[in-house]
C-alpha cells in the first residue's frame, strides 16, 4: 500500500471475499470480534479513516464524525439508516450510503414466515413436541386460523411492503395498504389504499414496513392497538421502536389482539419480559435479511459504495445526494 491508500474501518466481520475486494484498493481496519464495537472504541478507531463500513446497530452520530475528521463515506450494511445522523454527515460533506433493494425478498420471506408461524402456531407446536406435551393426535389440538379469505394490512408501501403484498393473493388474501401521509411509499394501486385507522379496524394481519423516524416511532401504541380486531395479529420486521412494546404487552394481556410476530425490538437484544413468556408471540432475532445470499450482496454493495466514493466516483446507493 502506498501512503495515499485510503483507510477504511469495518465494524463487523464481513464475508472474506468482500473484504478481499475492499483490500484491493484500501487499507482495512476490521473489528473482527463478534461483539459490538463500543461507541468510545469506535470514535478512537475511526480517527484518520477515510471510510467507515458500519451496521444498523452502530450509533453513528456527530461525535463519531468529529472523531473521524477525514471521513468521506459512511456505508451502512442495511437498508435502514436511522442509526446515522445523516444531517450531520451532509453538513460535513460525508456521503452516506445504504443497501436498498437487495434485501427486499429475504425480508418479505421472513415476514411470511412470521405470519404463518403466528396464525398456525408453529413455534408453540414445535415447543409442544419437544417438551413432550404432545400426547398424540386429537381433533381439536393446536387449532390455528386460516389465511384464505382474510385481509392483510400493510403499513408502509415501500419495496418490502409491496413485496409482502405481492404474495398475499397466493394465500387467497386481500391486501390493503395504509395511506398515512409521510409514512407510505407509492402504494401499488389506488383502490388498495385505506387510512391507517381503517386498515387497523379491518385487517386480520397487520404487517409493518416503515423506516424509523419521529413520525413512525411508537406509531403502534395503546390507541392504535385498541383499533385492531381481537382476532388479528401484528407483524413487525421493520424497526422495533415503531411498536411501543409496553403497549403491545398490554394489548396481548387484555386480549385486544390475538398474537404477534416480531423480528425487531425496541432495545435489542432485550425483549419486553412479558413477550418472552407468551405462546401467541413468535420472536426472531432481527434476521429479516439474514440469508447467505442477501447478506453477501449487502456487504458487497457497501464495499462497492466505499470504493467508488474513495475512488472519486459517485456512490451507487447514496442516501444524501
Ligand atoms: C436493515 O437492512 O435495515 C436490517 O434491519 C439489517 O439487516
Amino acid at each position: 500500500m502506498t501512503k495515499t491508500t485510503p483507510t477504511v474501518l469495518v465494524t463487523r466481520r464481513l464475508p472474506s471475499a468482500v473484504l478481499d475486494q475492499l483490500a484491493q484498493s484500501c487499507a482495512v481496519d476490521l473489528h473482527a470480534g463478534t461483539d459490538d464495537l463500543p461507541h468510545d472504541a469506535l470514535c478512537a478507531r475511526v480517527h484518520g479513516k477515510d471510510g467507515l463500513i458500519c451496521m444498523f446497530n452502530d450509533r453513528i452520530d456527530a461525535s463519531v464524525m468529529d472523531a473521524g475528521d477525514s471521513l468521506r463515506v459512511i456505508a451502512t450494511v442495511a437498508v435502514g439508516f436511522d442509526n446515522i445522523d445523516v444531517e450531520a454527515a451532509t453538513a460535513r460533506g460525508i456521503v452516506v450510503t445504504n443497501t436498498p433493494d437487495i434485501l427486499t425478498g429475504a425480508t418479505a420471506e421472513l415476514t411470511w414466515a412470521l405470519i404463518l408461524s403466528v396464525t398456525r402456531r408453529v413455534g408453540e407446536a414445535d415447543r409442544a413436541v419437544r417438551s413432550g406435551a404432545w400426547a398424540g393426535w386429537t381433533f381439536d389440538f393446536m387449532l390455528g386460523s386460516e389465511l384464505r379469505g382474510k385481509q392483510l394490512g400493510i403499513v408502509g408501501a415501500g419495496r418490502i411492503g409491496r413485496a409482502v403484498g405481492a404474495v398475499a393473493s397466493a394465500f387467497g388474501m386481500r391486501t390493503v395498504f395504509a395511506a398515512k401521509p409521510g409514512v407510505t411509499g407509492n402504494a401499488p394501486s389506488d383502490e388498495e389504499v385505506v387510512s391507517l385507522d381503517e386498515l387497523l379496524l379491518t385487517s386480520d394481519v397487520v404487517s409493518l414496513h416503515l423506516p424509523l423516524n419521529p413520525s413512525t416511532r411508537h406509531l403502534i401504541n395503546r390507541r392504535t392497538l385498541a383499533r385492531m380486531k381481537r382476532s388479528a395479529c401484528l407483524i413487525n420486521t421493520s424497526r422495533g421502536p415503531v411498536v411501543d412494546e409496553e403497549a403491545l404487552a398490554w394489548a396481548l394481556d387484555e386480549r385486544l389482539i390475538a398474537g404477534a410476530g416480531l423480528d425487531v425490538f425496541e432495545d435489542e437484544p432485550h425483549v419486553h419480559p412479558s413477550l418472552l413468556t407468551r405462546e401467541n408471540v413468535c420472536l426472531t432475532p432481527h434476521i429479516g435479511s439474514a440469508t447467505r445470499e442477501t447478506r453477501g450482496a449487502m456487504a458487497g454493495l457497501a464495499v462497492r459504495n466505499v470504493v467508488d466514493v474513495l475512488g472519486g466516483r459517485g456512490a451507487l446507493t447514496p442516501v444524501n445526494g
